[in-house]
């Protein structure tokens, strides 16, 4: 598999580079990704004094939200250059959020660092799916819970949405809550729930808590 400027393999990260500067100012944006990042804030809920690591941070909105939130410990890690960038200008030079360029299958910190891992419509692009999870597994404390929210190819509209996905990116992977739930399982974690949270595009989130 080809990897990018930074080093990673990844089937997508050119896609943001290129689109990092206007992210936040689209349309998707607005229909999209800041209502999923309210629910996914308001599901992870209190955050005071906890370490939060984002996998595929994007520009970093959901860190932001969660430093407002009191987390002491943010890392976001992300496999674009430019949306690493992005995101370090619109944070405006605050130390308390760090930035990793890192793909998901390698992320190079030490295990049990983190007492929440988000990921936020990032999972369909991973090329290694099941070793991004046993990433997000070994570096979640023990008790330590895992937040994936990310598009759901279940029904009509989970097809029409992957038949769209489909011709933009081949290289993408989409599942449904069942699957991914199972693969969460498969790494090691506790599976706690599951939920359809935005009807178009089709989108879940799936939870989990690593064992004590
Ligand atoms: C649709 S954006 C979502 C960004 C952010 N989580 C959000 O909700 O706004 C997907 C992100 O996944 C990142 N990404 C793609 N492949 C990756 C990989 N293998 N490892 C880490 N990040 C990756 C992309 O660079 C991009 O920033």
């Amino acid at each position: 598999m080809a990897r990018n400027r930074l080093g990673i393999q990844t089937n997508s990260a050119e896609r943001f580079d290129s689109w990092s500067s206007t992210y936040e100012k689209s349309f998707t944006w607005r229909w999209f990704y800041a209502p999923v990042h309210e629910t996914l804030e308001r599901e992870v809920g209190g955050v005071s004094g906890m370490s939060v690591l984002d996998v595929g941070c994007g520009t970093g909105d959901m860190l932001r939200r969660l430093y407002a939130g009191g987390a002491s410990r943010l890392v976001g890690v992300d496999a674009s250059e430019g949306m690493l960038k992005a995101a370090a200008n619109l944070n405006g030079g605050n130390n308390a959020i760090e930035f990793i360029g890192a793909g998901a299958d390698s992320v190079p910190l030490e295990s049990e660092e983190f007492d929440v891992v988000i990921s936020s419509i990032a999972f369909h692009h991973f090329p290694d799916p099941a070793r991004a999870l046993s990433e997000m597994a070994r570096l979640l404390k023990p008790n330590g819970k895992l937040y994936i929210c990310d598009m759901c190819s279940e029904g009509l509209r989970g097809r029409l949405m992957l038949a769209y996905g489909r011709k933009i990116a081949t290289d993408d992977n989409y599942y449904d809550r069942v699957s991914l739930t199972s693969m969460i399982a498969d790494a090691g974690l506790t599976p706690t729930g599951s939920r359809l949270v935005r009807l178009f595009p089709l989108a879940m989130l799936v939870s989990a808590v690593r064992p004590a």
